[in-house]
């Protein structure tokens, strides 16, 4: 699908790659809508100048569903092409340590908020013939970690949900593209040592959200179902999906508990 002259709205679009793939939309000339949380006028600025006709904004916070119905509200007469569903929490740690809240608070943004906008936008689009939905899962969906427990689950979650609708959906013209997203330089990445490093030896590769908004953009224009890591993050990948055993026998290597 391309994206010249359609209407993108991206959750968290303020900041790192969510932030990174609206102004890859902008340089196509997309007409964007950015769900965050806070009215910049800054930012609708820069993107306009980078090329979008438009830059909405939609103020909403995802960590209620009454947040996520209100955003569902604000959207519901608008004409939506490609949904990017890329807001998302981070959390990490022994599972005992982990503050119950915001294990709660990681589900609803990751998980429920990102359910409830696709099952508000997906019947536009199949009366539309045509749309794209983003799911932002994680290579943390399969590549399972000591102190990842609850944000894997979240994105174990995200693939799973993308892969069932992806089969509802075929024929229709919507379709699905799931992100097993590798580390990306971003303020979750810089996060990642402080709530995993006291028990686990986090891997260090990143690269920038610039580079990997280009790969998220290449794969919708693609039409890829998945967007998976490259590199050495693709080998470790592609171990976890086929030798488990190693993989998790590798990951133990690096973890202790106290
Ligand atoms: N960076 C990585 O290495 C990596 C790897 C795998 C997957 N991912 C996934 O990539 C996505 C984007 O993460 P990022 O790396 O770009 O992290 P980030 O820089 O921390 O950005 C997270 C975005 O989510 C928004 N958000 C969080 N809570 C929200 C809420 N309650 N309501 C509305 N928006 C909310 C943030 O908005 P505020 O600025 O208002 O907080 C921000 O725009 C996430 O789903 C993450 O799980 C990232």
């Amino acid at each position: 699908m391309e994206v010249f002259h359609k209407s993108v709205l991206i959750t968290g679009a303020n900041r790192g790659i969510g932030l990174a793939f609206a102004e890859a939309c902008a340089k196509e000339k997309a007409y964007l809508i950015l769900a965050i949380r806070n009215f910049d006028t800054e930012l609708v600025e820069k993107l306009k100048k980078l090329g979008a006709p438009t830059v909405e904004v939609v103020e909403c916070d995802l960590v209620s569903k009454e947040g996520v119905a209100q955003l569902v509200e604000k959207i519901k007469d608008k004409r939506i092409d490609l949904l990017f569903n890329n807001a998302g929490l981070l959390t990490g740690g022994l599972l005992e340590e982990q503050p119950l809240d915001d294990i709660y608070n990681m589900f609803q943004v990751n998980v429920n908020a990102l359910v409830h906008l696709t099952h508000a936008v997906l019947p536009r689009m199949l009366a539309q013939k045509s749309g794209k939905i983003i799911n932002h899962a994680s290579v943390s969906a399969v590549m399972h970690f000591p102190c990842a427990t609850t944000y894997a689950a979240s994105k174990a979650a995200v693939w799973a949900f993308t892969d069932c609708l992806e089969q509802e959906i075929k024929g229709t013209g919507v379709s699905t593209l799931c992100l097993f997203t590798p580390g990306i330089k971003t303020r979750m990445f810089d996060k990642i040592d402080d709530l995993y490093s006291k028990n686990f030896e986090t891997p260090k590769d990143s690269i920038s959200p610039e580079t990997y908004a280009q790969k998220i953009l290449n794969a919708v224009k693609n039409d890829q179902v998945y967007l998976e890591p490259t590199g050495a993050t693709g080998f470790a990948f592609m171990i976890a999906q086929n030798f488990k055993s190693l993989f998790n026998w590798a990951a133990a290597q690096r973890f202790k508990r106290s």
